[in-house]
């Protein structure tokens, strides 16, 4: 029996601002409104037509994470690729991955977990390496959502929050018992799935030629739809209990964590989350101000921050924590 350690990371966001005030232009809002309800400044959003793709910019990020992992691309075993925005309706973009980086034919696992898309495929690569099936696990978070916005006021609910990116991490084995992945605690709840969805394109109620039949201006279905009070309440909750769950299974108090690195879907969550668990801001690792909400993206990046600003360490105790669409939501706990 293993352990898995995260040996290398990268991110790649595209270059392209926009502003709360850009979004001010397109649709009734305001920079005063979206800071005070989500803490955001501006996220990154692909200029259409770029290169950018949830793929690519998943292999640029890769690339780095390889790189600083100091290993080669023929040493990783297996792609896990968490998104909610694929290229393709099928196949996920973990082939692409594994044909865009020229890596032998191994195994590509897609992840749809949303917002906990990372933690889940962090917890599907721990488990391969600790049942001693792979050595090396490349693992990507990677997001577009620019494209698939609802860019009007009647969007504007959902379109302000959310960003473009990718994170990635190479998950290697760890002899240490006492180091790396501790553990990981997955839960979800779908009876809630509707509560933050994407209905279309989906075979269960709405395929393209539906709407393309319809041809209806007032269709929502295939703009991505919220109840934000309702995801913001039960988020807060399914948060501390999943911390405190791997917590205690580690037997470790909140006073033993360096760093909570929470998925970035509202800074006014990541607060309430850091004021229940008594933590410092240097505790906390924020960066939605700057990205939004990347969903599956969300952790990769700010994990690869923190890591390049020096606040994760060897030794540290780090906890990873999200929630999103499914319900689905989750937790990690690594000693770095
Ligand atoms: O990452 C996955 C998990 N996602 C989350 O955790 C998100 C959780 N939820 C949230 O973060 C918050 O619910 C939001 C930030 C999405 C919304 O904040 P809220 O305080 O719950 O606002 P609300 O939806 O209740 O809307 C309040 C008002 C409404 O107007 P009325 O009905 O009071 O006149 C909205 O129409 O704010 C209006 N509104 C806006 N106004 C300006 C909604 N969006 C906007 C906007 N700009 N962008």
């Amino acid at each position: 029996m293993y352990n898995s350690k995260i040996i290398g990371l990268g991110k790649y966001v595209p270059e392209n601002i926009v502003t709360n005030n850009d979004l001010s232009k397109m649709m009734e809002t305001s920079d005063e409104w979206i800071q005070e309800r989500t803490g955001i400044k501006e996220r990154r959003w692909i200029v259409p037509g770029s290169d950018d793709t949830t793929a690519t910019m998943g292999v640029k990020a890769a690339k780095v994470a390889i790189e600083r992992a100091g290993i080669d691309k023929d040493d990783i075993d297996f792609i896990i690729f968490a998104t909610l925005s694929p290229d393709m309706y099928f196949p996920g973009p973990g082939v692409q991955v594994q044909h865009a980086l020229d890596i032998k034919t191994v195994g590509a696992l897609d992840v749809r977990n949303q917002c906990s898309g990372f933690v889940y495929a962090l917890s599907v690569a721990d488990n391969f390496i600790k049942t001693g099936m792979y050595k090396n696990v490349l693992v990507i978070g990677s997001e577009l959502h620019s494209h698939g916005l609802d860019k009007t006021t009647r969007g504007r609910g959902v379109t302000v929050i959310f960003g473009d990116g990718a994170g990635a991490a190479v998950v290697s084995r760890e002899e240490d018992s006492s180091k790396g992945i501790l553990s990981t605690h997955l839960h979800s709840q779908g009876e809630h799935a509707e509560e933050l969805v994407l209905i279309a394109p989906g075979m269960g109620k709405r395929w393209v030629n539906d709407i393309i039949e319809d041809n209806d201006p007032d269709d929502e279905s295939y703009y991505p739809y919220m109840n934000g009070q309702f995801v913001f309440k039960n988020a807060v909750v399914r948060f501390s209990e999943v911390i405190m769950e791997g917590l205690m299974q580690n037997k470790l108090d909140k006073d033993d964590i360096d760093m909570l690195i929470p998925h970035q879907a509202n800074l006014r969550i990541a607060q309430f989350i850091q004021r229940k668990f008594g933590l410092s801001d240097d505790q906390v690792y924020n960066n939605i101000m700057r990205y939004g909400n990347t969903t599956a993206a969300s952790i990769p990046i700010a994990l690869t921050e923190a890591w390049e600003e020096g606040k994760v360490k060897d030794g540290d105790t780090i906890v990873l924590a999200a929630f999103g669409s499914g319900f689905t939501w989750g937790s990690a706990i690594i000693k770095w």
